[in-house]
């Protein structure tokens, strides 16, 4: 097999080419790869994989729906599986959201998601309102909107004359001086205030469709926020007619011990985008969840035909559905979203703290960073090589920056969580 073909996304195409990792095979919480060696997968490969691999109630689930409607449409033409879904994930959501629009990932969820607030706050007669605020360090996926969005310099630079225009971020939430805490840090809310005491002033309320933030910002280091931050941001949204859309293509199903961040934190947003683990990986699905008042704006809108001019091919696609519901039971019969294990996690985060290069570490729920002091002149080196021992010795940690990510199936017992700090462990005791 030629490696040379295959353009790898967001991968160091020629180094990964001349040192391959792949694997063949995945069962509960490891891979086997190629070369038929096991490998604890610590960040549920792409923080997707709730369930575990290969769950056989959602594998069985795509093998039947595969035999019995391949594919069917949405477009003036359904079958019953998305409607089935989306009411299902009505019934999980926070109080008030209860419509779903599909889309087949997390950056297409973020695009439909601008698209409903401003094609809403035209509807109301606001159509000035077309300006978004995101957050320096938030990750929203690859297309223009989540790029413009977002706030990883790394993924926004060789773009930045094709971003979008009227998109202004609010200052990330982490603090450098406050290191080491369990959780949300107890004081920062404030940092929130920027909206109202600058982002608001300098744009005007009236110029603004909607404040965009990943509840934990994984992607960008997985960093938690403080406590009463997302609070306030919903206060000063509220006051303003501003929407507030929870980007939880993360900490969706299940990653914080509820099934979205927002009732882990008690706030109510207007949007929820969600992907990933909606199917546990298994099939491509995303989509947006709508508060019930945004929905019935459409619905109500003068004139008839089409209420929203938008959708995908593979909306509401037979194969992801049937994933989603049967991850969704998979969830719910193994009481998944519980994760008993949170406070083991969180031990075994911080218990790296005192190690060599250790300069942080971080957690909410079942996910978790550890930060490492950069080599001079060499940053996310010292991160990129503890990746790569660590999959030597067994374990697939993802490296963000000069951050280690932990994200593990909702499905790991304490021996997993031990072998993954472990082996983190040991190799940073090897690193220069
Ligand atoms: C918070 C968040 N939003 C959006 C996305 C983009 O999702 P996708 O890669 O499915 O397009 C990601 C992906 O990691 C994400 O973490």
């Amino acid at each position: 097999m030629k490696l040379d073909h295959y353009w790898m996304p967001f991968t160091d195409n020629r180094r990964f080419k001349g040192r391959p990792r792949l694997v063949a095979s995945a069962k509960g919480m490891y891979y086997t790869t190629v070369e038929g060696k096991q490998v604890l997968d610590g960040l549920a490969t792409l923080w997707c994989v709730n369930a575990g691999h290969g769950h056989p109630r959602i594998v069985e689930a795509i093998r039947r729906q595969a035999g019995e409607l391949d594919f069917g449409s949405s477009f003036g033409l359904g079958h019953p599986l998305p409607f089935v879904l989306a009411e299902r994930i009505a019934a999980l959501a926070p109080r008030g959201m209860e419509h779903v629009f599909f889309t087949n990932s997390g950056s297409e969820a973020i695009d439909t998601a601008m698209k409903i607030a401003v094609a809403y706050h035209r509807l109301r007669g606001e159509g000035t309102r077309t300006r978004f605020i995101g957050r320096e360090r938030s990750y929203h996926g690859v297309n223009i909107g989540g790029t413009s969005l977002g706030g990883v310099a790394a993924n926004r630079k060789a773009y930045s004359g094709i971003l979008m225009p009227g998109i202004d971020h609010l200052r990330h939430t982490h603090d450098a001086k406050r290191r080491f805490v369990r959780g949300c840090a107890e004081t920062g809310a404030e940092l929130a205030d920027e909206l109202e005491e600058r982002l608001i002033p300098l744009h005007d309320a009236s110029n603004i469709a909607a404040v965009v933030v990943d509840p934990v910002a994984a992607s960008g280091g997985v960093l938690v926020p403080p406590k009463g931050y997302l609070a306030r941001l919903r206060e000063i949204c509220s006051r303003h007619g501003i929407l507030l859309v929870f980007d939880e293509v993360i900490t969706g199903w299940g990653r914080l011990g509820a099934p979205f961040a927002a009732q882990h934190f008690g706030v109510e947003p207007d949007l929820i985008t969600f992907a990933k683990g909606i199917t546990s990986g298994a099939v491509p699905l995303g989509g947006v969840i709508v508060r019930k008042a945004i929905y019935e704006t459409f619905m109500h809108a003068q004139g008839a035909g089409m209420e929203f001019f938008h959708g995908y091919t593979y909306s509401g696609h037979p194969l992801a559905c049937a994933a989603g519901l049967a991850a969704l039971e998979a969830y719910a019969e193994e009481k998944l979203f519980d994760i008993p294990l949170a406070g083991r996690f969180e031990d075994g985060v911080h218990a790296l703290k005192g190690l060599p290069h250790v300069v942080d570490c971080r957690n909410l729920g079942f996910i978790g960073a550890v930060e490492l002091e950069p080599r001079p002149g060499a940053p996310g080196a010292r991160a990129y090589e503890t990746f790569e021992k660590c999959w030597e010795r067994g374990v697939f940690v993802r490296p963000m920056g000069d951050a280690l990510a932990f994200c593990p199936p909702l499905i790991a017992e304490s021996k997993h969580l031990e072998q993954m700090f472990g082996t983190v462990a040991e190799v940073l005791k090897t690193l220069s």
